[in-house]
Parts: structure tokens; sequence; C-alpha cells
């Protein structure tokens, strides 16, 4: 069994005007040690998803179906009690803005040893010797120095090695990390994602990483989601997905990338933007913006606008996509008479 599994997960925000679907029908597993990407443009419900993840989606934001399975538990029944056993201890987050999870009144040293304390039965001098440690394997310069240092003493690289510190402090099995360097400079963003790379693998941590940096995603994990107003639009092996993305959206993310535009040219921009989840469009959501609405002849293909696509299996990978699904099922027709034609020249 995974060690997380997400099913059929949906959130909703009850606003006055009515609920806001921010999360539909997500699905997704996560191995020990396995590294996730989560990738698509601004409003998509990435951090949603982390945040469901931990059960920390606020009011007036709620899970209304679903469920989420930690280590065989199904998380989102547990009383806020073991919840809490569960969150920073064997699943940590990572923020964009380390602010979020420094506490500016307390000195590095006495965050880390409040949270070993909170989980774990210890002495002070046992917790401050573990912090040290965590600091060391952070590769921050001075590490005893930075223990009675506060978060405003810090730059902002190296409150980021202390917020991977934190997050490794009680061992966990899987650290969610929401666009973790966006707020660095861009030559500290490379070391930070390095840094976090290789304790995720040194220590077998499961990565979750949220980022709209598809080059990141790319270098450092496994499987990757591409989500798109809500759902989950494509999943599978980052390596097949980058190299061949089979939906018109994915194709998209990916031939904006800088290195895909000719020097010199426009980037290739999808045109449009998300559309705003309490106004989806119908059918696809992705549909205004898509290409290939049309058939190969040049006729609309109606489902497009009318239907919700189901995942269909391409590859190693998942698609929803009324085209690809079209596709395939040309190939699987053809395959198939490929095959009568055979059997007929073998008996005729
Ligand atoms: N507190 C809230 N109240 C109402 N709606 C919300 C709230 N938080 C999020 N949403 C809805 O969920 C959508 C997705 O938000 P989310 O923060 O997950 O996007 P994201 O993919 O993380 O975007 P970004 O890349 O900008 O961080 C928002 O566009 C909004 O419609
Ligand atoms: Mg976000």
């Amino acid at each position: 069994m995974a060690l997380l599994e997400v099913n059929h997960l949906d959130v909703r925000f009850a606003l006055r005007q009515g609920d806001v679907r921010a999360l539909r029908d997500v699905n997704f597993t996560l191995e020990r040690g396995e590294r996730l990407g989560i990738v698509g443009e601004s409003g998509a419900g990435k951090s949603v998803a982390a945040f469901t993840l931990l059960n920390l989606i606020a009011k007036p934001g709620y899970i209304a179906g679903g469920e989420i399975i930690f280590d065989g538990k199904p998380l989102n029944s547990l009383s806020e009690r073991a919840l809490r056993k569960v969150r920073g201890n064997r699943i940590s987050m990572i923020f964009q803005d380390p602010m979020m999870t420094l506490n500016p009144v307390l000195s590095i040293g006495e965050q880390m040893v409040e949270c070993l304390k909170a989980h774990r039965r210890i002495s002070t001098k046992a917790a401050r010797a573990i912090a040290l440690d965590k600091l060391r394997q952070v590769q921050i310069p001075s590490p005893e120095a930075r223990l009675d240092q506060y978060p405003h003493e810090l730059s902002g690289g190296m409150r980021q090695r202390i917020i991977i510190a934190i997050a490794l402090l009680l061992d966990p099995d899987i650290i969610i990390a929401d666009e973790p360097t966006t707020a660095l400079d861009v030559t500290i963003q490379a070391e930070i994602m390095a840094l976090l790379l290789e304790l995720c693998e040194k220590h077998n941590v499961g990565l979750i990483l949220i980022t709209h940096d598809l080059g990141v995603v790319s270098q450092v994990t496994q499987r990757m989601l591409v989500m798109y107003a809500g759902r989950v639009i494509e999943q599978g092996p980052t390596r097949e997905i980058i190299n061949d993305p089979q939906h018109p959206y994915t194709q998209g993310l990916i031939n904006a990338l800088p290195q895909m535009a000719t020097p010199g040219e426009r980037l290739n921009q999808i045109r449009g933007s998300m559309p705003s989840l309490s106004n989806l469009p119908s059918g696809c959501a992705f549909h205004p913006r898509c290409d290939f609405i049309n058939r190969a002849d040049g006729t609309p293909r109606p489902a497009c606008t009318q239907q919700v696509p189901e995942f269909v299996t391409s590859g190693n990978c998942q698609v929803a996509c009324h085209m690809v699904a079209e596709l395939l099922e040309k190939e699987r027709e053809e395959q198939e008479a490929g095959d009568a034609n055979r059997l007929k020249e073998t008996n005729p």
C-alpha cells in the first residue's frame, strides 16, 4: 500500500454567493521516499491541496468528500489531537515565506527545542543537540551561534535553510514544500532546492513539491500532477510528461518555457487565463483556451464544451482530455483492424 493515498478529494469554500469548488475529484498516491511534483498556473488549487493534506484548510474551506489515507489511517477522520501527532512529526510542511513558520520572538534554538519537546519526551539538552545536528545537515555556517540568533538576524536563504532543518527535526516520512524557493534570490534558489533534494534522498523522505517551475519539477521529482481549475488533468512519471505531454494544457505549459522559444521571439504563452472557480466554463474547463477543440477533420468536438472529460490511460499517464481519448480510441481501432487483417491473411 502507498504511504499516502488521496481518493476523490473534494474541497469547497462556503461563500455567501454559494460554494466554490476548489478541488474536484483529486486522486493520487505517494510511495515511501517518492518525490511528487504538483504544477499548474496560479489559482489551480495547488496550495489548497497541500493544506488539505494536513487538514489545515481554514474556514470557510471544508472537505466535502473523499479521503486522505496516510500509513493506512484516514487522516480526515482523525481527532485534532491525533492529527497534531502526524503534523510536523510524520508529515511536515515548508512554505514560501519562512516567517509563516518561524516565530519572530523566539531564538532559532528555542523554537527547535520547543518543537522537539512538543512531540518527544526529551531533555532540553538532548533537544539542543538534535537541533544542532539538523543545522549542520542544512550546512549553515557556525551552527552553534545560530541557535541563539533570532529569525530577523538571518538572510532569506539562511532562514529557508533553518525551515528545512525544522521540517527534518522529527524525521518525517513526508515533506510538503509549497513554492519553497520562490521568495529567494535566483542564485540561492538552486542551492536550496539541491539541499532539499539531497536531504530527502539521504533520509528516504517523501516530497510533495509544489511549484510553478517545470524545470525544477523535472530535475527533482519522479512523478507529477498537472492541475487546472481544481482538477488534476494529467498525471504520471515526470519524464514521460515532460518529454511527451498529452494534455493541451500541459503542452502549453511546456511550450511557454523560455528555453522552448526561439531566441529573440516572444514566449509562447497559453492565451487567456485560468477561469474563476465560481464561474467555470462548461465541459472541459480548459476548452476556451484550447487550440484542439476541433476534430482532425475541422469540425468541433461537442464533448469538449459539454462534458467534463474522464481520465484515460496513455502510456503510464492518466489524462483528462476528450481529444486524447479520441486519439487513443482511433489507435485502438486501427490496431484491431490491423490484427483482423493479419488474421485473414494467415487463415484465408
Ligand atoms: N480562503 C479562501 N476563500 C475562498 N476561496 C479560496 C480561498 N483560498 C483559496 N480559494 C480558492 O481556491 C483557488 C485555488 O487557490 P490556491 O491557493 O490553491 O491556488 P494555487 O494553485 O496555490 O495558486 P498560486 O500558484 O498562486 O499559489 C483560488 O483561486 C480560490 O478560488
Ligand atoms: Mg499556492
